[in-house]
């Protein structure tokens, strides 16, 4: 399911997350990858790694593979969808965002929980987890 350069502890984490969500939906890498190489890649790079071929003035879209670094080592999974859904201004940082809002595009049944830093879990749609999981997988 995942590709190899997701490491073990990523594996288990990503298990945990499946075991919380009710009814129980296998996240699938493979599809976040080519979700992200739709709505992510022009800005963020199609290895996620920032040189994205956007030159928009005062659009510098982030390294997203070293969030978890960035995190003492924890891919902050429920935290990452909020920013991608960017429709909370908290928890997408703030009104001076650059990044489009991207959560009407991943309505639909919010069938798979992702925790949160708080430790509680976060209803996601089916296309939002793989996104998220794919993201988990490319990070350093
Ligand atoms: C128009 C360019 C653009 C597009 C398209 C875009 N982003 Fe972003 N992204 C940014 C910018 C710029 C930031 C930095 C924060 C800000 O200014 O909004 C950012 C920040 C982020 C962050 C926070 C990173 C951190 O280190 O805190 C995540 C996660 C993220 N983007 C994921 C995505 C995903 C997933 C997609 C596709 C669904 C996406 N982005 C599409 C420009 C973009």
């Amino acid at each position: 399911m995942f590709r190899s350069i997701a490491a073990p502890r990523h594996a288990l984490s990503v298990i945990a997350l499946i075991c919380i969500g009710l009814p129980v939906l296998a996240q699938d890498s493979e599809n976040g990858q080519s979700i992200y190489m739709g709505y992510c890649a022009l800005c963020h790079g199609p290895q996620a790694t920032g040189s994205g071929i956007t030159t928009l003035p005062g659009i510098d879209a982030p390294d997203l593979t070293v969030i978890a670094q960035a995190n003492e080592g924890v891919f902050p999974a429920g935290e990452v969808a909020q920013q991608i859904d960017g429709r909370d201004p908290i928890a997408a940082h703030g009104a001076d965002r650059a990044m489009p809002v991207f959560g009407g595009y991943f309505e639909g049944d919010k069938g798979v929980a992702l925790r949160m830093p708080s430790g509680q879990s976060m209803m996601v749609s089916k296309p939002m987890a793989d996104l998220v999981a794919w993201l988990e997988s490319v990070q350093k």
